[in-house]
This record gives structure tokens, sequence and C-alpha cells, in this order.
């Protein structure tokens, strides 16, 4: 009989994490539940995919982690407590829980007082202090050393980061991202007319497609475009702080390139706004625990330049299959830009090799195969 796993999950915004349990929930439907802390986006994406989804909303979940200590004091804790207990409730029946964000895990742990079933951390988040405070990586590698049967880790980097914080080495193990290609290869979608839109085959487009928020770097990108006459960059993503967006736009008026930047917002058609710009650039400026954009832009087709650091060299070997950059650096990115405009041959091979390792080691068959492995054994574990 198939697992029945509960899936928990603090947010419904879209961002990486929650395409990655979009994938596994969509796999697993049949038999599993994914248990959502607030409403939003990511449910009626679950929902559109036939997954079963329960809110249990949480004014504790909503508040962000980033950097601060999650507080477990008065009403904090009674939320917290709350969330277990329903948590419980919602466990009955299942062989498994796996929390997939640290909020889910601190509640796992709650919950875990009423029904002990067998829990799987999937990690997305790199437990260092340019994530998080020192007190939240405290509390939430002794929850997990406790709590959790086995914790999958995005990336060799965020595996080292929850180990050297003092995390049980024997529970982790890395299981990469995995990615359906075919969006990405689908030949019938004629792309000339959204080229066309995007300003036609005279310009050139370098492709940054993150949330429009500091730490992604898109300061960086403004920067970078200063020395890089005539190229065009196209910023996909959300704006989740208008305030940071409107930052970037007085930026770019004060560097003098704001006739060379729009703001597209968040698209549906991401991969073939991939595969119609030139260049795609993923520059963050805090380590990346993974960066699933670096894997599409190569399933795209296109040539990826990246920040080293966190999970991103595990993706991409310098100068083979991608270009790596000092964070935070408009220098490097800019040498990097002019050398994949300048250098078309050594590009186009670069590409190419990006294209089929991101085949070779990022297929969601692959990551589905090695989650429904974890499954079974700690589903199975006394
Ligand atoms: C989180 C990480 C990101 C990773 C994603 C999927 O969003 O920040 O680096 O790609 O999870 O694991």
């Amino acid at each position: 009989m198939a697992a029945r796993i509960l899936f928990l999950h603090h947010t419904a915004l879209l961002g990486g994490a929650e395409l990655h349990l979009l994938s596994v929930a969509r796999h697993f439907r049949e038999s599993s539940t994914v248990v959502l802390f607030a409403d939003g986006p990511f449910r009626h994406a679950l929902e559109t995919a036939g997954v079963q989804v329960r809110v249990f909303p949480s004014a504790w979940a909503a508040r962000g982690v980033r950097g601060q200590d999650p507080r477990f004091s008065g009403a904090n804790f009674a939320g917290v407590a709350r969330l277990g207990w329903l948590v419980a409730q919602a466990a009955r029946n299942a062989d498994v829980i796996y929390a997939n964000s640290p909020k889910a895990i601190l509640v796992t742990r709650v919950a875990r007082l009423v029904r002990r079933k067998p829990v799987i951390w999937f990690l997305h988040d790199l437990l260092d202090e340019a994530h998080f405070s020192p007190r939240a990586i405290r509390l939430l590698v002794t929850t997990a050393n406790r709590t959790a049967a086995r914790i999958l880790a995005n990336s060799k980097a965020t595996a080292a980061a929850f180990v050297s914080a003092g995390g049980s080495g024997e529970l982790v193990r890395v299981v990469y991202d995995g990615f359906d290609a075919a969006p990405f290869a689908d030949s019938s979608i004629d792309l000339s007319a959204l080229r066309a839109e995007l300003g036609g085959e005279k310009l050139r487009l370098l492709g940054v497609f993150s949330r429009i928020t500091p730490w992604k770097g898109q300061e960086v990108v403004l920067r970078a475009l200063v020395k890089v006459p005539s190229l065009v960059v196209l910023f996909v993503g959300a704006e989740e702080d208008p305030a940071y967006g409107n930052k970037l736009r007085r930026l770019a008026r004060d560097l003098g390139v704001a006739d060379r930047v729009r703001f597209l917002g968040l698209r549906k058609d991401v991969p073939q706004l991939m595969r119609v710009v030139d260049c795609i650039a993923h520059v963050s400026i805090d380590p990346e625990p993974f960066g699933r954009v670096i894997v599409e832009a190569m399933l795209a087709g296109r040539p990826v330049i990246a920040a080293r650091a966190g999970g991103v060299p595990e993706i991409i070997k310098d100068g083979v299959s991608g270009i790596l950059v000092t964070p935070g650096s408009p220098e490097e990115l800019a040498e990097a830009l002019l050398r994949v405009f300048l250098d078309q041959a050594a590009t186009a091979q670069m590409a190419a090799n990006g294209h089929a390792r991101a085949l070779a080691l990022f297929s969601e068959a692959r990551m589905l195969n090695e989650i429904a492995q974890d499954v079974s054994e700690t589903s199975l574990a006394p």
C-alpha cells in the first residue's frame, strides 16, 4: 500500500521550497494530505494538481523567521501548541510526517507529544547566521536531532551547515531538487511572438528570475549593467516589498540604466521566458541553499552566471557548465557577461554542457525515487 504522508508547510506563498513540495505532494497525492499554516496561492497550486489540502491558519506561522528569533513565549507558545494539537489530530492515519520548513519541524516536535509518528524533515535552508539568528539555529538543530528520523538536505552545503551547527550527521542525506524538463523543451510553443514582445532579435536580454527582495541581489545586477552597454535586463518575480522595488527603480535611474531595466512581475510563462533571453543570472548576496532557478536555466539551454556560495557550486562547474562569480561583485558579474556575449562559441558549449548536466543530475524522477525510498525506510522504522 502507498505510504500515507502528512506534509506540513508554514506558508502559502510560492517560492523554491513550495515548488519542491508541489512536485513531491503531487506524486504521492493518492494517499497523502498537505497541511498549510496559511492560505494563499500555494494552496491553489496544490489543489489544481489534485492534492488534498487542509489549512490551519496561524498568526505565529505568518511572522517572518529570517534573521529573527522564533519567540516561544505567551501567545507564540500558545500558537505553536495549538498547531501541534491540530497536526497531531490530522496525523492520526499517517505513516509518516514530512515537515517541509523550519516552522513545520517546530510544530511537529509538539505534535509528537501526542502522536509519535516518524518524521522526515526536508531542509531547504542553510542554518547559518546569514539566514537565522543563533538562537533560532540552536532551537532548530535540537528539535531536529530529537524529532526527525531522517533529514533530507537540498545540497551538501545545507547538510554541512546543519552538521556544523550541531545537527546529527547520521540523520542527514542529500537529496538534490528535481525538475520536470518537459516545459523547457516544448517545441510546440512558438517563442518568436514572446521575443518580439520583449524587443525583438536586436536586443541582448539578461533574465533575472527571483522574488524582488534584497538578498536575491538585483542591486548587483543593476550595478553590473553600467559596465555592459546595450544589455537589457528583465527582472521576473513578485515584488515582495514594493519599497524595495522602488529603491531599485531609483537606483537604475541614478546609475543611468533605467531605460535598460524592465520589471515583468510574477509570470506564468517562466520556462518560455527563460528560453527567449540570451543569458540568465542568479546572484544572491547571501549563500543560496540550492538555487532552483539555476537548474531551470540550464534546462532552458541558456548560459547561466551564478554567485559562488552555498549549494550553487554543486550545480555549476565553473567555466564548464556555467560561470561562477563572487557574491555581491558587480565587477565580476559584468566581466562574466562580457565573456558570455563576446565568446559565443564557448558560451554555446557551456550552455550545452549545463543542459546535459541538469538532465543527468537533477531530474524529477531521480528526486522522487530517492524520497520514496526515504519514506519507506522511515515509515518501517520501529
Ligand atoms: C529554498 C532555498 C532554495 C532552494 C529551494 C528548494 O527556497 O532558498 O535555494 O532552491 O528551497 O530546495
